[in-house]
């Protein structure tokens, strides 16, 4: 056997690959990218160009095509339709399923977070994976919970390969979607919950300078918090998740 495809070789790969984002196999046959086609066309590199060209030129129409669609919408339902047959975000073709939102539509508090991941991508259904549970412990300190009186969204529907950010075109598709679950759903007080949420709804990011203070997004109060995720790998940063709870919960009681 090859040297390099011993245990050893094969177990760093693995190691390698895990280290890259790489969670799950989507093919059973492995592709080898490195392999130079037999006859590679002579106009490889103006045909790439010209695909980057024409997927920057379709912004504007995927801009469009995401206003009229949300705009079109009259109710949560038909606003996870109109987003399940929207075409133009790439995100989509590497996701399993829609997510689109869990809890009680209507409920006073709403939570947006930032894109599913691998268990959310899975089910269907946002924030089930561990930083979810670290969501619902949140919730759960300030007597809230998403059965009874919590609705919760993420911005992105689609999981992001290797759960990477989206980029901001991918955003920017998903603002009059936003917008639009937000008007429905009609919340009294909005929590973004990370950056992703906040570049969202306030077009800038810088959490830990934004969380605590109380701001607007899509016409109602909302407070950016730091997102659990980020919680399970800062304990110290609880102390000020702790304090915004606290400041959610004394609006919702009308106290603050
Ligand atoms: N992180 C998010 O922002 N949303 C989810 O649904 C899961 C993890």
């Amino acid at each position: 056997m090859d040297s390099a495809l011993d245990f050893h070789g094969l177990r760093a790969l693995l190691q390698w690959q895990v280290e890259l984002g790489i969670d799950e196999a989507i093919g059973d046959v492995p592709v080898n990218r490195y392999e130079t086609p037999a006859a590679a066309p002579k106009a490889a590199a103006p045909a790439v160009a010209g695909t980057a060209q024409a997927h920057l030129a379709e912004v504007p129409d995927a801009l469009d095509a995401a206003r009229r669609a949300a705009e079109g919408a009259n109710d949560l339902e038909a606003l996870r339709a109109a987003l399940a047959s929207y075409e133009h975000c790439e995100l989509k073709r590497g996701a399993r399923n829609l997510v689109f939102a869990d809890g009680v539509p209507g409920a006073r508090l709403m939570i947006i977070g930032e894109a599913p991941g691998r268990e959310e991508d899975r089910e269907g259904r946002p924030f089930v994976g561990r930083a979810g549970q670290m969501l619902d412990r949140m919730l759960a300190a300030i007597g809230m919970n998403r059965k009874e009186n919590v609705y919760i969204t993420n911005v992105m529907p689609w999981r992001p390969p290797q759960n990477a950010d989206p980029a901001p075109n991918d955003i920017a598709m998903m603002r009059p979607f936003m917008q639009r679950h937000v008007e429905l759903a009609a919340p009294d007080v909005v929590i973004l919950v990370g950056n992703i949420s906040c570049q969202a709804a306030l077009d800038t990011r810088g959490i830990t300078k934004l969380r605590g203070t109380w701001t607007e997004a899509w016409g109602k109060p909302a407070l950016p918090m730091f997102h659990p995720a980020y919680l399970l790998r800062n304990s110290a940063a609880k102390r000020a998740a702790w304090a915004d709870l606290l400041e959610v919960q004394a609006r919702l009681k009308g106290t603050a």
